[in-house]
This record gives C-alpha cells, structure tokens and sequence, in this order.
C-alpha cells in the first residue's frame, strides 16, 4: 500500500503530473500511457480548443478534492496549463450492480469479458463528444457579450476537456490494445469536419453565436447529464464513479445554458418596456432596439431541443435493452425507481408513427429504454423552459416560452421520416416547406443575431442585448475582472 495522497479520501495527488485520485503514482503502466497521450491533448487542445485566448489569464476553478462541499479552487490560469486531471468519486463500500440480470452481484472493479465490446461503446461515443463542444465552441471568445461570459465559456470548455480525460483514463486502464486506439480516435475526429465527424448529430452542428451557446449549455449539455446520469448507475464501478464527478462539474454547464437565455430575456424584456413596445411579435420595433426578440428565442429553442432528442437514439431500442439487461447503463434515478428492476414483464408507453398518426402505444420497458431517458430529459427541460417563462410573466409581457412536439424537427427515431409542427400537426413536405422558418431560425435570423456579437470586454460592462448576472462567480463582484485577455 501506498502512501501517496491519493489515497487519503478525497485528497488529489498533484504529485505526477495527471493530477488524479486513482492512485496512477502506483499505476506505471497506465501513468505511461496517459503520459504517452498527453502531448497529442496538449496538441489538440492548442489547435481546436479556445481560438485566441491561450495566454490569457482566466479566473478558473480547478477540482482539488472530490468532497462535494468544497473540491473547487478558483484562480487565475492560463488554460493551456490547466490541471486537466482524473478524478472519480469515492467508492461506496458494498456497492452493488442494481438492475438488470445481474442485479445483486458486486460492482464490478473489472470489465466482464462479455461485456467488454459494449461497454468501450459507451464510454467511446460519451467521450467522443466531450472535446467535440470544444471544437463547436472554439469561436466564441471574440464574441463574448462580457469578461464574465468568457470565463463562463471558458470554464465549460476546460471541463469538457477534462471530461475527455476521464473517458481516456477508463479506456487505456481497463481495455487494453483497443482502448488505446479508441483514445487516439478521440483526438483525430473534428467536429463538423466531412471525413471524420464526431459521432453524433448535434456536435457536429456549428455554434455561431452566443445564443446559440446558451442553447447549447442548456439543451444538449443536459442530454450529457442525462446520459452520465444513466451511466453512473452502471454496474461497472469505475464508470459509475467517473461519470458521479462529472456530474458535479456538468451543473455549472446548464447553469450557464439557463442564466445565459435567462438574462438574454431580461434584457429583452426591459428594453422592450422601456421603449414603450408592448406587442413581442413586433419584431422589427423589437430588433430596433438592439435585443433579441422572443420569438427568435423560440425559434433557436425549438432547434437545440430537436438536435437535442435525437442525442437519444431511437425510442424502442434492443442496443438499450442489452445494455440495461447487462447492468451497464441504467435509468435515470435507477435505485429511487419502485420497481423489480429487472422490466422482465413491464411496458411504457411510446410515442410512435403508425398508421399515418402520432399515437401513444405501450412497448415491453427493456426496450423502451431511450424513450424513458428522454421523457426524464423533457422533464428537465420543462423545468428551465418554465423558469424563464416566470422573467416573461415578471415583465407583464405577454409571450410564453414551449417545448415543441417530439415529433418536430427530428432525424433520428420514430419521426424522422414525417414532418410536424411544433404542436404536433403533422404536415405536408410542401406545407413544411413553407412555414419552418416560422419555426426553426432562418438566414435572416441569424444574420441579426450574429449582427449583435461584439465584443463586451470591459470588466463590469455587458453587451447591450443581454442582461447582467445577478452574482458573479466566486461571491467576485460584477466589475471583476474574470479574464485577463493579452491582446494586442
Ligand atoms: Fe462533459
Ligand atoms: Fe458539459
């Protein structure tokens, strides 16, 4: 047994140059491989991570201990010299695999040789879309609306990059030749890029502007809570414990998404009153007074969510079905769940195209494990959607934030062949042709958005179009300087 400080609970060891709790002092092999892959991060990191800003100094927390109350350390860093480090959350003694058909054995430290292929699936895909937000995002900076942004964006995005990490620690210490290989994957694909995208839809879609970040942060982002969600009741004990950590870096994310779109309505709403312009689908008055109008927000709304349920895969799946049966990917909530566990008899419902119609049917639960996920996810969502509907209300303006229908938008799953309107009308291709740009942004629409994206870098000031935080971040007052950028 080592004395190293790794393995003092919570404690990180700082001593190797991966920071980690997982003891890779004692791990020679798999320090050297990490070693190994470290300068193609580095790498990486410099030609697709933050474009512009890798010698400014950025107000960061840093994990310096996985307790929950107070693992963060805030200070000035320059990313490229982040501690990107692996951290898991502690071991829970006489953990259990809690669903599926080996519910009741112990965790397990080790990958189940029948398991094996599936499990780097899920760990390769999850990683795979980690640095692929960074690449999605790597513009922004030049754009940020204020310093406070910035870091916000920045924060993300070094997190992001250490949620890769975690992905590579699990797949160069438990898979061997082929874990490896699937590391050096996770550096090569481009988001976006024709010949090697990353490998799901919505990271490989741009984000142009701020709004669009938002979105982002606060839609797709929750669907990687959601997935980590899933897989952190997994009965593989290191992608539990991996995926537990992540989760507390990943509400910093859709705190971002939230109050980034929360504070964009704030300043909506205020110009809007102060102008005297009571009607929101006067959109032109609205524009004039350089804030974004609410019915744009929807419309950039109604994209991220659809781009977002597709992340879910089709709603009847037998690849969710094996995966829940093999106790590798649970649901949501798994062990708050009234159940057997097992869905050996139980249904759910789904919502499927039959017939030429949008309709409810009951499916055996095993297989209706995707749509489960996303019915939670819809949930979340609704929660966030609600919340800005409440800064509306406030304001006395008269306009509602919604969902769109499931059926809207979609590219993968039960509806990807039919074509809806937001409340679920299904429609002609001609009709959709016609009326989607009253649903989805259109050139126009962007190019207003993007009209507004100057940069906002004076501390304590914010661009016009978007409201200021309540608080900062660290209890720091609002004209703090939370970058310090270096440029020319
Ligand atoms: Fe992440
Ligand atoms: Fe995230």
């Amino acid at each position: 047994m080592s004395s190293s400080a790794a393995h003092v609970e919570g404690a990180v060891d700082y001593s190797t140059k991966i920071p980690n709790n997982v003891g890779l002092a004692d791990d020679a092999r798999v320090l050297k491989a990490l070693e190994q892959w470290h300068p193609g991060y580095i790498d990486w990191w410099m030609t697709m991570g933050p474009d512009g800003f890798q010698t400014s100094d950025v107000y960061l927390r840093t994990a310096i201990s996985i307790d929950p109350k107070g693992w963060a350390k805030f200070d000035y860093v320059k990313m490229p010299e982040y501690r990107w480090g692996i951290l898991l959350a502690p071991q829970e003694n006489e953990r259990k695999v809690n669903f599926g058909a080996f519910k009741g054995e112990k965790a397990w430290q080790e990958v189940p040789g029948e398991h094996r292929a599936s499990l780097r699936r899920l760990v390769v895909i999850q990683g795979d879309t980690e640095p692929a937000s960074v690449e999605q995002q790597r513009h922004l900076g030049k754009t940020a609306p204020s310093l406070y942004d910035m870091r916000n964006l920045f924060q993300v995005n070094v997190e992001e990059g250490r949620h890769l990490w975690a992905m590579v620690y699990l797949l160069h210490k438990y898979f061997g030749k082929d874990g490896r290989e699937e590391a050096e994957g996770l550096l090569q694909r481009r988001s976006g890029d024709v010949d090697k995208p990353r490998m799901l839809g919505a990271f490989n879609e741009a984000t142009p502007d701020w709004l669009s970040f938002f979105m982002f942060t606060f839609f797709t982002d929750r669907d990687g809570k959601m997935q980590l969600e899933s897989l952190a009741q997994s009965g593989f004990d290191p992608l539990s414990r991996t995926c537990r950590f992540m989760l507390t870096e990943e509400a910093h994310h859709m705190f971002v998404g939230e109050t980034g779109v929360g504070r964009v309505i704030e300043r909506t709403c205020a110009a809007m009153k102060a102008a005297g312009v009571e009607d929101p689908y006067d959109i032109a008055k609205v524009r004039a007074l350089g804030v974004i109008d609410l019915p744009t927000l929807q419309k950039k709304a109604n994209l991220h969510f659809s781009l977002s349920l597709d992340l879910f895969g089709s709603e009847v799946s037998t690849n969710a079905a094996n995966f829940y049966n093999a106790g590798l990917k649970g649901r949501f909530m798994e062990t708050k769940i009234d159940d057997d566990h097992a869905l050996t008899s139980a249904t759910y419902p789904v919502l499927k195209f039959i017939d030429g119609q949008i309709r409810m049917v009951d499916e055996p639960a095993l297989t209706a494990l995707n749509m489960r996920l996303r019915d939670d996810y819809v949930k979340d969502c609704q929660g966030g959607v609600s919340r800005w509907n409440k800064l509306i209300e406030k304001a006395g303006i008269k306009f509602a934030l919604t969902l769109p229908s499931v059926a809207f938008n979609r590219h993968i799953g039960e509806f990807k062949d039919v074509k809806a309107s937001p409340d679920g009308k299904l429609l002609t291709e001609a009709e959709w042709a016609k009326l989607q740009h009253q649903w989805l942004p259109s050139t126009d629409d962007g190019a207003f958005v993007a009209s507004l994206m100057t940069p906002c870098w004076d501390a304590g000031k914010y661009a016009g179009w978007i409201s200021a935080p309540k608080v900062g971040i660290d209890s720091k007052p609002g004209d703090f300087e939370f970058v310090k950028v270096h440029q020319g």
